[in-house]
């Protein structure tokens, strides 16, 4: 990793993908994959909560590169009605060793995801929580 200023987004958003329970882990394992590659890529760590409701993200890494990343985030149809819930500088990472973290629906439904910015901090400390205790491996 380079000496470049840092910067965090974390959003939430809806699923939008179809019901098809045999649809989805499929359509997750696709992002997953396309995301650890570009986010290693570009310098990207964070982590990925799903559940049924829908995402909360949390991306962190070089200003350029985050926003060109959730440019493209922004576009994807797999969700929509996108709540940014912090768009911040920060002086450290929170996923430093994490590509993409990934929360799955078995311990992300235990997990009530605010659509509120005043709990930012709270959907980020929750994350943590999750990875450190569920994340499945990365790269
Ligand atoms: C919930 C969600 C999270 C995503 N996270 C990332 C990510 O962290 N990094 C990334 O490069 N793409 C991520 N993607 C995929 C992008 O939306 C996009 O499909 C991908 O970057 C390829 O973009 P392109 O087809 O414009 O090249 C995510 C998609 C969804 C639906």
């Amino acid at each position: 990793m380079d000496c470049a200023p840092l910067f965090r987004v974390i959003y939430v958003s809806r699923n939008r993908m179809p019901d098809g329970a045999a649809s989805r882990p499929a359509e997750i394992e696709g992002i997953l994959s396309t995301a650890r590659a570009a986010n290693a890529r570009a310098g990207i760590t964070g982590a990925l909560l799903f559940n049924r409701a829908g995402f909360a993200q949390v991306l962190e890494g070089p200003l350029p590169a985050v926003g060109a990343t959730f440019e493209r985030i922004l576009r994807d149809p797999r969700h929509g009605d996108v709540v940014v819930l912090e768009s911040v500088p920060v002086t450290e990472r929170a996923f430093p060793s994490w590509s993409m973290a990934f929360v799955g629906e078995a311990a992300g439904t235990k997990a009530a995801i605010d659509r509120d910015p005043a709990e930012a901090a709270r959907v980020l400390a929750l994350l943590r929580d999750l990875v450190a205790t569920t994340a499945e491996a990365m790269c």
